[in-house]
């Protein structure tokens, strides 16, 4: 790939020059676990695909030129990928993390890290007081999403950064939901990046897979005796389904996006929802941030209604948006993160923080954008004559 090229032609064409033999568009399944020494003492380069296999490798290459990292690492989801990069950290290390957050991150961190010896705080991540006043000589590293799913936090990757250098602090982003086509977190002074390659980068709800990518040599050498020691990798047919979906990120994000905004101003409006939870709109506490550090915004929002017995029968009457527990596919999907994506994270936290039994995350899809709206429209309807018996609002 040419430095030079946008950031589109380098997602349009990965893979596509990288194969000599044959100079197939697309690069090849290699379909093998072990390749031939050419002598006692020499390699091809690939020994065992653990360590380094050809498809994947030219996945890894260009998730970490299109993060502007110097290595990937491509894993079997986004939670292996987490697994990965978590087990950097030994016995009584802490870890500084945003408070709204993914929940199965939640879980790996309270239910499987701890186990190990290591700790985390939850905080919101873009007040540097909060960072400092939970600080510990222990401390290693500051974990963020940005924005949280799903309250949609924004945290200025920069200025938490900045903080973390000075206390010799390591900045890991998880940036599932802007991508590098919105937000290069490396660029902006954080360590690694992370992502649920499952959602945006994939794109069509039919890959599990997650990235690592990550700055300078010596990350770069601890991740890649991670991945390898640990073995959550890839295989040579996903990592090609996820290169596929891949080059397409460019349209689907800038059509995600588009989408996702007008149907946020629409349920602003609308009399059954109490608040929408998108960095798009200008009201939103992260909007200035949130536009300075990313050249776009992600396809997915929360809202509340304003009546929690609406939200039954609103996933009940959905026709063309799916009741379903994902994000950042072609299709639209609405999740309900109290019972489903958050349903680990323990009652109190979760409503101290505002994931309550009113709030939906909708990950809004490609399809046109009056269907989606009409769609809404319609569900909402039928919810409010059921719940309030076809009483009308004037
Ligand atoms: C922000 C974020 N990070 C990580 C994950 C975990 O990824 P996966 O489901 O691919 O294991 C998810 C999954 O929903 C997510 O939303």
């Amino acid at each position: 790939m040419d430095k030079k090229w946008h950031i589109e032609s380098k997602l349009a064409q990965i893979g596509s020059v990288e194969e000599p033999v044959t100079g197939a568009v697309n690069y090849p399944i290699y379909q093998a676990t072990a390749f031939r020494h050419p002598r006692l003492g020499q390699s091809t380069g690939f020994d065992y695909a653990r360590t380094k296999s050809p498809t994947r490798a030219v996945l890894e290459q260009a998730a970490a030129e299109l993060e502007c990292g110097d290595a990937g690492f491509a894993c079997s989801s986004g939670m292996a990928a987490l697994q990965t990069v978590f087990m950097m950290f030994a016995q009584g290390d802490h870890l500084i993390v945003s408070l709204d957050l993914y929940g199965g991150t939640y879980r790996l961190l309270e239910r499987i890290l701890t186990k190990f010896g290591v700790t985390a705080s939850y905080v919101d991540t873009n007040d540097l007081d909060e960072l400092e006043s939970v600080r510990q000589p222990n401390t290693k590293a500051v974990f963020i999403e940005t924005p949280t799913n799903p309250l949609m936090m924004v945290t200025d990757i920069g200025k938490v950064g900045s903080w973390a250098k000075q206390h010799q602090l390591l900045t890991i982003v998880d940036n599932t939901l802007l991508t590098p086509y919105f937000q290069r977190p490396l660029e902006l002074g954080a360590d690694i990046v992370v992502h649920s390659a499952t959602k945006y980068l994939g794109g069509h709800n039919d890959v599990l897979a997650g990235i690592i990518v990550t700055k300078g040599e010596v990350l770069s050498a601890e991740m890649f005796f991670l991945h390898n020691s640990l073995g959550a990798v890839l295989s040579p047919s996903d990592s090609y389904q996820l290169m596929r979906g891949m080059k397409t990120l460019a349209l689907r994000m800038d059509r995600h996006q588009s989408n996702a905004l007008a149907i946020a101003k629409y349920l602003q409006k609308h009399p059954q929802v109490a608040e929408v939870f998108y960095p798009a709109l200008p009201d939103h506490p992260g909007y200035e941030i949130q536009n300075q550090q990313s050249s776009g915004n992600t396809g997915i929002f929360s809202f509340k209604v304003t009546d929690a017995r609406y939200v039954e029968p609103v996933l009940r009457h959905l026709k063309l948006i799916a009741f379903a527990e994902s994000l950042g596919g072609v299709e639209s999907l609405m999740t309900y993160p109290a019972v489903q994506t958050h349903a680990d994270i323990p009652v109190e936290i979760r409503e101290a923080v505002g994931v309550d039994d009113r709030l939906l995350r909708f990950s809004v899809g490609i399809e046109h954008v009056n269907d989606l709206i009409e769609d809404l429209d319609q569900a909402l309807e039928a919810a409010r004559t059921e719940v309030e018996g076809g009483e009308t609002h004037e």
